[in-house]
């Protein structure tokens, strides 16, 4: 079944419209990236979710249920952590998810041992520090504990990467990828990277829709454009190719890249073993999500 299915989900801010008809499905068991630029409407979807904000048409489903503004109902499958995630600074990381756990109605005993197996999952196990003094991104790893306490089916992420370093972000992602086998991941984000690095399901949210979704695997070969890198041992050799192939582009170096489109792959490498050029290099350049993102948005 779908954790999360939502159908043309409209949201206007005044005489702006945020999201015009966005139709969206994640799959259970998915970590799924939804990518939008900067106020694409990414947080403004993710509230809709959580009926915290009143949609102005559209359904939500979450496991199956309908999202009902204003009511918590759906919100029982899932954990969120928020763009800026709060804290009560003067907490430590146990007493703080003890804090939600009694207030999110939890059995004490229950609590102790999620909370300890959740400190051990997100590397706070040993910390004793009040939350106050906690790096960004050890508040990070604590607001994903916090949502995950009370072992939510579906756990959505807003940008949980954005303001880390390489070093936080990796920490967040393996934290991701470790839970996958709890929860359904949804999560936010600009960094194509990251996507890249964990995701198995991705939408691209621009212009107020999704305009593109699938596995990643599915969109790759969908908008991969067929090119080869060639590299060659002189610039001399390199003219005598873009002499012959004018659609053939310079790389870096002595590199250029070929895209099947406009040129044939095998007439250019006709023709480098007719001249008897010394090929350094031929290989298939894998598409990357920032170019297929480029021509989503350009399109
Ligand atoms: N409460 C609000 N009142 C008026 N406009 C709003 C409100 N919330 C969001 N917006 C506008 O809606 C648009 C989408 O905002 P949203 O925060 O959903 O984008 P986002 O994709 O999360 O962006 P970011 O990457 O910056 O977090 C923006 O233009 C924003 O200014
Ligand atoms: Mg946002």
């Amino acid at each position: 079944m779908d954790m999360l299915r939502i159908s043309g989900l409209r949201k206007r801010f005044g005489d702006k419209e945020v999201l015009r008809g966005l139709d969206l499905t994640v799959p259970e068991n998915s970590i799924f990236g939804f990518i939008g630029q900067n106020g694409a409407g990414k947080t403004t979807t993710m509230k809709s979710v959580l009926g915290l904000l009143k949609a102005d048409g559209g359904e939500i489903l979450v496991n199956g249920e309908r999202v009902v503004y204003g009511q918590t109902a759906t919100n029982r499958h899932i954990g969120y952590l928020p763009d800026v995630p709060e804290f009560y600074s003067f907490m430590t990381a146990p007493e703080y998810l003890d804090f939600c756990g009694a207030i999110g109605g939890m059995d004490k005993r229950e609590t102790s041992k999620r909370r300890d197996e959740l400190l051990e999952l997100v590397g706070l196990r040993e910390e004793t520090h009040r939350v106050g003094g906690f790096s960004r991104g050890m508040k990070q790893r604590l607001g994903i504990a916090q949502a995950l306490l009370a072992r939510p089916k579906l756990l959505i992420c807003d940008e949980p990467t954005s303001a880390l370093d390489p070093l936080g972000r990796k920490e967040i992602l393996d934290i991701l990828l470790a839970v996958r086998e709890q929860t359904t991941v949804l999560f936010s984000t600009h960094i194509l990277t990251d996507v890249e690095r964990i995701c198995t399901d991705v939408a691209f949210l621009h212009g107020g829709t999704v305009r593109v979704q699938g596995t990643l695997g599915e969109i790759k070969s969908r908008f991969g454009q067929d090119e080869y890198l060639l590299e060659t041992d002189s610039e001399a050799h390199l003219t005598a190719i873009t002499g012959a192939f004018p659609a053939v582009r310079r790389g870096t170096g002595n590199q250029l890249i070929c895209s099947v489109k406009d040129t044939p792959a095998f007439e250019v490498l006709g023709f480098v073993s007719a001249h008897r050029i010394p090929l350094v290099k031929w290989e298939r350049v894998e598409p990357t999500l920032e170019t297929m993102f480029m021509e989503v948005i350009e399109s």
